[in-house]
């Protein structure tokens, strides 16, 4: 059965890159085995049931619709790296946090340990694929551990970001803006990149296909996170402003969005840029270019993170502001946790920083996500040792009961239709609704009799 099939693909790493990306792979390609391993086997064992380790739209449909025909997962790293042709590396590569370069740079320990692992158990020629972000010129370390010692196999390393967001995963792989592959400019190297190329050419128009050097690869993909932060930073900066001026940051951003130089998109005000990949990737950036002694560009990246710390900061300071400075024992309903919707994942959420400030302020949160919850209890374990209380609930309308301020964190469609008379009659007068994306009708929720406070507009308050 093996035999019938054109190439064998693994991918290390089943996690939020690894497991989308070959479950589009595997659709796209029947013709293409296609193994994901990891080593964390209660991973692969929920890869292997009917509820998925991770939620993305459309992936269910996708796994289920291959698994077991040309897609496998499995904890059998060895053997599966033996028998590929082609192997893609996507594990994790988090922040530093120990160490020099601890809290900027990238901890590259698992990608050390799989190229070594990769390598022991090679006996015939690969191309090794780099789809986890990694700092530029890694292909040179890894290139190094794979062709150390006295093995004779030969490996071709590319770079193949993945530019592909949550909650859109499925749509951004099988529709992508652009597919990227960096090789070296040698003949094994190109062949190596040719063969990538036929692969995405199943379903990618060859014109979105681009080729660059292995270098401008890796670089690539830290700059395009640099910049779609950057615009997140530079709109919440003017939100601040418009606060305080009475300017409205969805207009300001409308305005300026319309210039076809500039574009609308990324331009949304809120309470900050979260996710796995924007903060670590900055400060990626920011310690190679103090790396290279570019302080002046490592200063001028920094500030894009500064602004988004920022952004939370005077977000609990209004609350505090409009509940007469105190929180003490007051309860407070945390609208969505997640970093954004359409995802249960909460890395580097900005409901993580927000809700240690409420507990730290002594206040009784109680979190509502529809697909968060259980990452949210892990994210906040211990933190009611600052003072406060914390509570759960899947039901919004139980979230908001007796609260005196709903915060809205993750503009999850969900909370649009909610019933927000009812809500209003639960909670304790005045109510207060916080909009940390903009994402309600605020005249309408004045017009219940909520004091509503947008963000980076004015606040619409029953005097
Ligand atoms: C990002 C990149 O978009 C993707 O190309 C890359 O491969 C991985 O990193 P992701 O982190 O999944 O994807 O989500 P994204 O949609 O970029 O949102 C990141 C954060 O920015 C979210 O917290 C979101 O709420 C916030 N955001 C986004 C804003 O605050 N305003 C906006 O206008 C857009
Ligand atoms: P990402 O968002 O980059 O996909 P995740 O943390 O979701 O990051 O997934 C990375 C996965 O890589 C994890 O499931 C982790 O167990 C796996 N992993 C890390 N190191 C190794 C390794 N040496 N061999 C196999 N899998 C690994």
């Amino acid at each position: 059965m093996a035999e019938t099939f054109y190439r064998k693909i693994l991918c290390i790493g089943a996690g939020y890159v690894g497991g989308p990306t070959m479950a589009v792979i595997a659709n796209q390609c029947p013709e293409y085995k296609v193994t994901v391993v990891d080593v964390n086997q209660a991973r692969i064992d929920a890869w292997n049931s009917s509820s998925l380790p991770i939620y993305e739209p459309g992936l269910k449909e996708r796994v289920e619709r291959v698994r077991g025909r040309n897609l496998f997962f499995s904890t059998a790293v060895d053997e599966h790296i033996a028998e590929a042709d082609i192997i893609f590396v996507a594990v994790n590569t988090p922040t530093k946090t120990f160490g020099e370069g601890a809290g900027k740079a990238a901890d590259l320990q698992f990608l050390e340990k799989t190229a070594r692992r990769i390598k022991e158990n090679s006996t015939t020629d690969k191309i090794v694929v780099e789809k986890s972000t990694l700092p530029v010129r890694s292909a040179e370390a890894l290139t190094t551990i794979l062709h150390s010692g006295r093995n004779s196999v030969r490996f071709e390393v590319l770079s193949n970001p993945e530019f592909m967001a949550e909650g859109t995963a499925i749509q951004d792989m099988e529709h992508p803006d652009r597919v990227l592959i960096g090789s070296m400019d040698t003949p094994t190297g190109l062949a190596a990149r040719d063969e990538l190329i036929r692969l995405y050419s199943k379903w990618v128009p060859r014109e979105r296909i681009i080729t660059t050097n292995l270098w401008s690869s890796e670089l690539s993909k830290l700059v395009a996170n640099a910049f779609l932060a950057q615009r997140i930073s530079s709109i919440n900066s003017i939100a601040a402003l418009c606060e305080t001026t009475e300017a409205d940051v969805q207009e300001v951003a409308r305005a300026v969005g319309k210039d076809s130089r500039i574009g609308p998109k990324f331009l949304n005000a809120g309470v900050g840029f979260g996710g796995s990949c924007f903060r670590k990737d900055i400060l990626n950036l920011v310690y190679l270019c103090e790396h290279f002694q570019l302080n002046e560009v490592a200063r001028f990246w920094e500030q894009v993170i500064a602004i988004n710390d920022y952004q939370v900061d005077r977000f609990i300071r209004r609350v505090l502001r409009s509940q007469f400075t105190t929180l003490v024992g007051k309860k407070v309903a945390v609208f969505g946790f997640a970093f954004k919707p359409d995802t249960g994942d909460t890395r580097d959420a900005p409901a993580i920083p927000i809700c240690r400030r409420l507990l730290a302020e002594k206040a009784h949160l109680t979190i509502t996500d529809p697909h968060a919850i259980d990452s949210a209890r892990r994210d906040l374990e211990g933190l009611e040792g600052l003072g406060g209380q914390l509570s759960f609930a899947a039901d919004p309308y139980e979230a908001a009961r007796g609260a005196h301020a709903i915060l809205l964190i993750t503009e999850w469609k969900q909370f649009l239709d909610l019933d927000y008379e009812k809500i209003f009659d639960s909670m304790e007068q005045p109510a207060s609704l916080f909009d940390g994306r903009n994402h309600l009708d605020h005249q309408a929720l004045f017009d219940i009799g909520f004091n509503v406070h947008p963000l980076g507009k004015p606040s619409l308050v029953h005097i």
